[in-house]
């Protein structure tokens, strides 16, 4: 009797797992397909290569440019090896103008041209003709005077840093639905507290005009790395693909190229190389008694706040130390206007659309020793500068750390150099 009683519990439970077990399976089938070798490598050349106009790589269209930022995508991501993050002198020039009849226009300043040189005076006559104005010329930098150009109501410029490209396949990988639920778990921490909030850690998932929802971006503006490796193919390098054009030069609209530079394949190349870059690590410091330094730090981390947004596991990626929600830092912080035109700008616009000026897509801090400056512009130059600048839903965070003592911030910036380039 005892034994039959058994067998049906054990079928109950058996049964009641099904949907567990399936979900596992398909998660594992949806997760991990590995990166083609063959591809990644014929990627890393196409990463490597340094593009000239009419170049050969490029037959059916016309090469680099007619505008373009640099001519390798490793020019810009470098440091800590090919994909690595890139140092302010690779910063891009990103704009957006409010027109008189409430559209927008944006769109990125080049640095470079093979004929038709962009510059701010592009973007506004009342602008000085400059192609690649200095950080300091946008925003306040730390210990520098004051030496930002007024800009005229409506128009803003601003710019983006080169992030680390290391473990971009474990985003690419992980499901939208991992961001929402973080979303929702957010809110119901907080009481339901809206992402409108100013003060309190609520993000929300970036969502794009074609519903899917962002990963990839300082503003989560890309779904998948396959979208944002066209997206910089032309952006970066003026090299029009069939996912993404090739930007005509400001003020002339009608240059057009004689075909697309690159094809779809090579594309995937790209994408391939970028997906086959291992992740970041945490590196624990050589001594016990800087390993007890940096894990006392790791805990202040969570006592401070910092854990709340830079959340260490995010489903099934551990130690990546981010949400991937969009978080409103503040007014110091804003920045208009999107790297590669989707979704639309939005400044002043209603909540539930584009990213607003102040929301920023929370970075992953893995590898964060190794890719300084910091923030979207890079206009923090070390970590505690970085923590700092926190305004908006990070300022409660960022008071708690500036309240420790000296020894206790030491040791949470210890804890954040341990996470390292591969
Ligand atoms: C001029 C410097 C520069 C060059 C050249 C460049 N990038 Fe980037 N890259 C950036 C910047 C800046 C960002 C951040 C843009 C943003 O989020 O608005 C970025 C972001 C990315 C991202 C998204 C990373 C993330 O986690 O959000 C990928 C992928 C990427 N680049 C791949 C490439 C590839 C592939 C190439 C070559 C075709 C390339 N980049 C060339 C500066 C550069
Ligand atoms: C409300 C969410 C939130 C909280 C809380 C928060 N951060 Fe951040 N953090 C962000 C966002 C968003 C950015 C990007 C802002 C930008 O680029 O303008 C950022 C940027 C950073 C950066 C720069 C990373 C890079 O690659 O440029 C560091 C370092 C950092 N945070 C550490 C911390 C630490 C340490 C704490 C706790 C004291 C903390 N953060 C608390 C959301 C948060």
């Amino acid at each position: 009797m005892k034994r039959s009683r058994l067998t049906w519990y054990l079928l109950a439970a058996l049964l009641a797992l099904v949907p567990v077990g399936v979900r596992v399976l398909t998660w594992k089938i949806s997760w991990s397909q590995p990166v083609d070798p063959a591809m990644a490598q014929a990627g890393e050349e196409l990463f490597n290569h340094e593009w000239k106009p009419e170049d050969p790589l490029a037959p059916d269209g016309d090469g680099l440019g007619p505008v373009f930022n640099a001519t390798s995508c490793v020019a810009c991501h470098q440091r800590g090896g090919p994909g690595g993050s890139g140092g302010l002198e690779s910063n891009v020039t990103i704009f957006t103008v409010r027109n008189n009849d409430g559209t927008t226009r944006q769109g990125v300043v080049h640095a470079r041209a093979v004929r038709y040189q962009e510059t701010l005076r592009h973007v506004h006559p009342e602008l000085p003709a400059i192609a690649r104005p200095a950080l300091a010329l946008l925003v306040p930098l730390p210990g520098r005077e004051r030496e930002a150009i007024p800009f005229p109501p409506g128009v803003h410029v601003s710019q983006r840093n080169t992030p680390a490209l290391f473990g971009a396949k474990l985003i690419d990988d992980l499901p939208a639905r991992v961001l929402l639920a973080q979303e929702k778990g957010q809110r119901l921490r907080w009481g339901l507290a809206p992402p409108e909030s100013e003060h309190l850690p609520v993000g929300r998932a970036p969502r794009l005009t074609d519903g899917r929802v962002g990963k990839f971006g300082w503003k989560g503006q890309a779904a998948s790395l396959a979208d944002f490796v066209q997206a910089a193919c032309a952006n970066e390098l003026g090299l029009g693909n069939p996912g993404h054009a090739q930007p005509a030069p400001l003020g002339k609209p009608d240059c057009r190229s004689p075909g697309l530079d690159l094809t779809l394949e090579q594309c995937d190349q790209l994408t391939a190389f970028v997906a086959s870059l291992p992740r970041s690590v945490e590196r624990p410091p050589e001594t016990s008694r800087a390993r007890e330094d940096a894990l006392a730090g790791k805990r202040l981390f969570h006592a401070v706040g910092c854990a709340d947004c830079h959340t260490p596991d995010l489903g099934p990626v551990e130690g990546i130390y981010s949400d991937l929600l969009l978080h409103r830092m503040g007014q110091e912080l804003q920045g208009g206007g999107s790297y590669n035109g989707r979704p639309v700008p939005v400044p002043d616009a209603e909540p539930g659309e584009g990213p607003l000026p102040s929301e920023w897509r929370t970075p992953p801090l893995w590898g964060v020793a190794d890719s300084a400056p910091y923030l979207h512009d890079g206009r923090a130059a070390t970590l505690e500068e970085a923590i700092r600048m926190h305004g908006g839903q990070g300022t409660r965070s960022a008071r708690q750390f500036a309240a420790l003592n000296i020894a206790a911030k030491a040791q949470l910036i210890a804890f954040l150099t341990t996470m390292r380039a591969p």
